[in-house]
């Protein structure tokens, strides 16, 4: 039986402050499978991410998003996020007056999983300290990783998003924050023999030495350049950059005219 995918956009554009910056997206994520979002700075990465999550600002000009074979390309936020689908921001807000003590306490999904997050996570991260600091509030780039990624542990999303998890993070934490990412995305309730589905945005990939991702997509100038085996892409574009999915979108190899 072919299950449907947890997440498909067909055909998508998005337009920001009236500017397109996304064309003719496709994508489609199966249950239990983890894509990774690949590309250049600038690409249309993270725009992708905020759009498919419904934060205001990111119009769908063309094209429908469905989840779990539900049209959402025109449900808010709360909704998406009541169904399920939960992100982890690159350059999240501070939020004055709410300590992450207080978000934590909200969103943790059941007493097995607070058990989990206080007696391994809090201290392995080095969080507990922050507890009572308000979200974000003077945090430096690698504990704003942590913050964010703790938040999706202790909700354990369906569906979770990560924009680049490992940016800002050194090169001692990766492992840290690879188990982290291994832990949002464990076991699917829904089919125990699966993984949580979601994307994970990156551009160096070496993120994906710890995270098994199944497929990978590249986006360049707001397209969807290639799709496929995360290690095969990562290998060409570590040796020569993004200029071969770059020509690949301008139809420059023999015969492969894409678009
Ligand atoms: N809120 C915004 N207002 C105007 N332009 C934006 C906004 N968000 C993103 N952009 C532009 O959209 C393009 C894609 O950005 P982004 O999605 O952040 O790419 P990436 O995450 O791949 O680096 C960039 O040119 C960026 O300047
Ligand atoms: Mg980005």
């Amino acid at each position: 039986m072919q299950m449907e995918p947890v997440l498909s956009l067909r055909d998508v554009c998005v337009a920001v402050r009236g500017e397109e910056l996304l064309f003719d997206i496709n994508l489609d994520i199966p249950q239990g499978e983890i894509h990774a979002i690949l590309g250049p700075n600038g690409g249309g990465k993270t725009s992708l991410m905020m759009t498919i999550m419904g934060f205001s600002g990111y119009t769908v000009t063309h094209g429908k998003i469905l989840f779990h074979g539900e049209d959402i390309t025109h449900a808010t936020i709360t909704e998406r996020a009541r169904m399920g689908i939960a992100v982890a921001q690159q350059r999240p807000p501070t939020i004055e007056g709410v300590r992450l003590a207080q978000v934590l306490d909200y969103v943790t999904a059941d007493d097995l999983v607070r058990e989990n997050l206080t007696s391994r996570y809090l201290s392995e991260t080095n969080m507990e300290g922050f507890l009572k600091r308000e979200i974000n509030a003077g945090l430096s780039g690698g504990e704003i990783r942590r913050s964010e990624l703790l938040q999706l542990i202790a909700m354990r999303p369906l569906f979770a998003m990560l924009d680049e998890p490992d940016s800002g993070v050194d090169v001692g934490s990766l492992e840290l924050i690879g188990r982290m990412i291994n832990e949002i995305f464990s076991q699917d309730p829904l089919t125990p023999a699966k993984r949580r589905s979601g994307l994970i945005i990156t551009h160096n990939g070496a993120m994906l030495e710890h995270v098994l991702t199944d497929k990978a997509h590249v986006i360049i100038d707001g397209r969807m350049a290639c799709s496929g085996n995360p290690r095969l892409i990562l290998e060409t574009a570590g040796a020569s950059g993004y200029e071969h999915c770059a020509a690949c979108i301008r139809g420059e190899y023999s015969g492969v005219g894409i678009r």
